[in-house]
């Protein structure tokens, strides 16, 4: 293993780390395209012979071919350039786009994810001894964060950028400190905006309170009815298709260092946990269907008070769904309940911004040994399986070709992603490139099938 040059990755991670890649908002689309040419230089300093741009001029996939080494194994690496949008601004310590080191954590927004995570892929590559014997691909995208509707359609066309003999996938966490993991499923996500229209235009709430219909008052009874305090999302056949994990499964999770009030206490940090309560929490987290409402707009919500009775409302909502659950059909269910929801005075509509299937992989593959000996030898402990709470879109379609799809990461539970001061800790990043290292030292030498 090379001696790792820290001053000057952090450097280069930093400077990354500086452009606001945020995919979901259109206002910074040269700013994606700018991370997207700076995934594109390292590429080529890692001697790619062939880098390109794929299927969008503002968020492109990016492509790398590596140096051909007759023989050695394929490996594809995947990882998304985009972040999440940073607001809200004043809850951060430093801004989200000048990252900081404060007390060896990396703060900034994409630290870990995933913009660290593709650093620390790519970076391992250059620090074995000698160059490892194998034949990297790279899809590196930057619409993630926005359903990866791009690198969806430029799969479906072109499924031969699949081909592999294992794919690493780095945009998740440790389950613990000193804990790293491979994720055996992935929910999906049904992303939708739920509006609904109750008269032509805003009325005055004096001169028509009392008689007419209130457009965010009809929103509130309609959401209320779609999930009860319970926890229960009352969709008719969600949950149909959704098995119980086996007793096997369950018992491992028992055995996990995951505690329920130190869950509630230092990573929700509120007053109380929610969700079907004749399931453990890890299975509410890994293995049910949810229902969140992100936000509600319309009406009046500026300064000072205005006296009205709004005619539009519109909520935006996710169901995150799990396994044998599909989205198309989920789609359909939650359209006909809001449907069947809304009284006939008011129009209900929902519009579908994007989504995913759940994913589920095997890991038995002599690939994940590997791994699992590469994180052995660097941190002391192999990989425990797990499930994984949150999507990447295009992890089924990674897989279709039959490679095994590692789904790893170098993050801890508390990186805060999405939330402000997002961090990553260097001592993982310095660790998962060792790791990487030695995992593509390992496939390189010992091949893989
Ligand atoms: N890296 C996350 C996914 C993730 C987070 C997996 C935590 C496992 C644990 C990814 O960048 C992400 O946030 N995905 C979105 C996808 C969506 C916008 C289509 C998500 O899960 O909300
Ligand atoms: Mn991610
Ligand atoms: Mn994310």
């Amino acid at each position: 293993m090379n001696a790792i040059d820290t001053d000057r990755l952090l450097r280069e991670l930093t400077e990354f780390l500086r452009i606001p890649s945020v995919s979901t908002s259109a206002s910074h689309n040269a700013d994606c395209r700018a991370a997207a040419e700076w995934v594109a230089g390292e590429l080529r300093r890692l001697g790619c012979r062939e880098v390109q741009f794929l299927a969008s001029d503002t968020h492109p996939v990016v492509w790398g071919v590596g140096p051909e080494v007759p023989g050695a194994p394929t490996l594809l690496v995947y990882g998304h350039y985009d972040v999440q949008p940073p607001e809200p601004l004043d809850e951060w310590t430093t801004p989200p786009f000048e990252p900081t080191v404060r007390d060896g954590k990396l703060f900034a927004r994409g630290a870990a994810d995933d913009k660290g995570q593709v650093f620390c892929l790519l970076k391992a590559i250059q620090a074995t001894a000698n160059r490892p014997p194998v034949n990297f691909r790279f899809l590196i995208e930057g619409e993630e964060e926005y359903g990866s509707r791009v690198l969806f359609e430029l799969l479906r066309r072109e499924p031969e950028r699949t081909r592999a003999d294992a794919v690493l996938v780095a945009d998740m966490a440790y389950v613990a400190p000193r804990w790293p993991a491979v994720y055996t499923t992935l929910r999906g996500l049904c992303y939708a905006e739920i509006s609904v229209r109750t008269a032509k235009s805003d009325l005055h709430s004096g001169e028509f309170g009392g008689a007419a219909p209130n457009a965010h008052e009809e929103l509130a009874r309609l959401l209320s009815r779609l999930k009860t305090p319970d926890g229960k999302v009352h969709i008719p056949g969600l949950y149909a298709p959704v098995k119980r994990p086996s007793k096997g499964e369950l018992a491992t999770w028992k055995r996990l260092p995951f505690k329920e009030g130190e869950f509630l206490k230092h990573r929700v940090q509120a007053k109380a946990l929610t969700g079907l309560k004749a399931y453990t929490v890890l299975e509410r987290l890994w293995a049910l269907p949810t229902f969140e409402i992100h936000g509600i707009t319309g009406g009046f919500t500026g300064d000072g008070a205005k006296t009205v009775i709004p005619a539009t409302a519109t909520a935006k909502v996710s169901l995150r769904l799990v396994p044998d659950q599909k989205l198309k059909a989920v789609e359909r269910q939650l359209a006909a309940t809001v449907r069947r929801l809304a009284p006939k005075h008011v129009q209900a509509s929902v519009k579908f911004l994007h989504g995913a299937d759940p994913a589920t992989v095997k890991v038995t593959h002599q690939a994940f040994k590997l791994l699992d000996q590469a994180f052995r030898e660097v941190v002391g402990r192999g990989t425990v399986p797990a499930r994984a709470g949150g999507s990447i879109p295009v992890v089924p379609a990674l897989g279709k070709g039959g490679a095994p799809v590692i789904l790893t990461g170098i993050g801890l539970p508390d990186d805060r992603l999405h939330a402000p001061n997002e961090k990553l800790d260097l001592k993982q990043l310095w660790d998962g490139i060792r790791v990487f290292g030695r995992f593509y030292e390992l496939l390189g030498s010992m091949g893989v099938g």
